[in-house]
């Protein structure tokens, strides 16, 4: 498929909704009471859930939306720095389904019947108290750390772009002039 020279504003938007979605689910996370065991969860809870969802959906339309719509890597960029960026991009759409996904894992291990989103009922991943449940839900919290640190690399390369060399980079995500 030919590679588009930039973003859409398909992507853009859809970048966009993703970081500002990520940073209220970070602090709701950080936030949110401590589960007590066989409690049903709270307010904060279903809203982590619910938004956890969201950036579930959102992040599959936008590699879907990837895959149909390529955009070739900056040509100023040298070839270390495309490929650098590429991972990092990869690792990205990789960690936040797995954060979402072990969110889900957890919850499905706490025995929690979930409709966060319209009524909609969330199927169970695992059976409540599963060893497998266990293992992998236990990993929410690994996910989210490894995502942070993935989004820090990514933003600190951003600004670098933006007020150390100063290029284009950073407008190749910001809406057109
Ligand atoms: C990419 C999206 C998500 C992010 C960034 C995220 C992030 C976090 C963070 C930072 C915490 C606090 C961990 C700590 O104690 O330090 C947390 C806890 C939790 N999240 Fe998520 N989460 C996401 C999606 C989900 C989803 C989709 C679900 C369920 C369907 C979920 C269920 C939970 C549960 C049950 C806890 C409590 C776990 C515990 O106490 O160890 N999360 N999440
Ligand atoms: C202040 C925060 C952020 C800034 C300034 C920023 C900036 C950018 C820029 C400038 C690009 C285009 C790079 C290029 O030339 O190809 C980009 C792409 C990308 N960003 Fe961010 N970003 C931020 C946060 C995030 C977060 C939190 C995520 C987490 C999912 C993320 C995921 C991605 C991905 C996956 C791409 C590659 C898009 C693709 O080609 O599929 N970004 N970002």
């Amino acid at each position: 498929m030919t590679q588009q020279p930039a973003y859409g504003n398909t992507a853009k938007v859809l970048h966009w909704m993703i970081v500002l979605l990520l940073a209220a689910q970070f602090a709701i996370g950080w936030l949110m009471p401590d589960i007590q065991p066989g409690a049903p969860p709270g307010s904060a809870m279903t809203l982590h859930i619910a938004i956890g969802l969201i950036i579930l959906m959102l992040i599959i339309l936008r590699f879907a939306w990837r895959l149909f719509h390529p955009v070739a890597p900056a040509n100023t960029l040298p070839r270390w720095q495309r490929l650098l960026s590429e991972s990092v991009h990869w690792l990205l759409y990789g960690l936040v389904v797995a954060t979402a996904m072990t969110g889900w894992f957890f919850a499905s291990f706490r025995g929690w019947h979930l409709s966060p989103l319209v009524g909609v009922p969330l199927p169970m991943l695992t059976a409540p108290d599963s060893i497998a449940g266990r293992l992998v839900g236990g990993w929410h919290q690994a996910a989210g750390f490894g995502l942070l640190i993935a989004i820090g690399i990514h933003v600190a390369a951003a600004f670098i772009h933006a007020f150390v060399f100063r290029d284009r980079i950073m407008q190749r995500m910001l809406p057109r002039a």
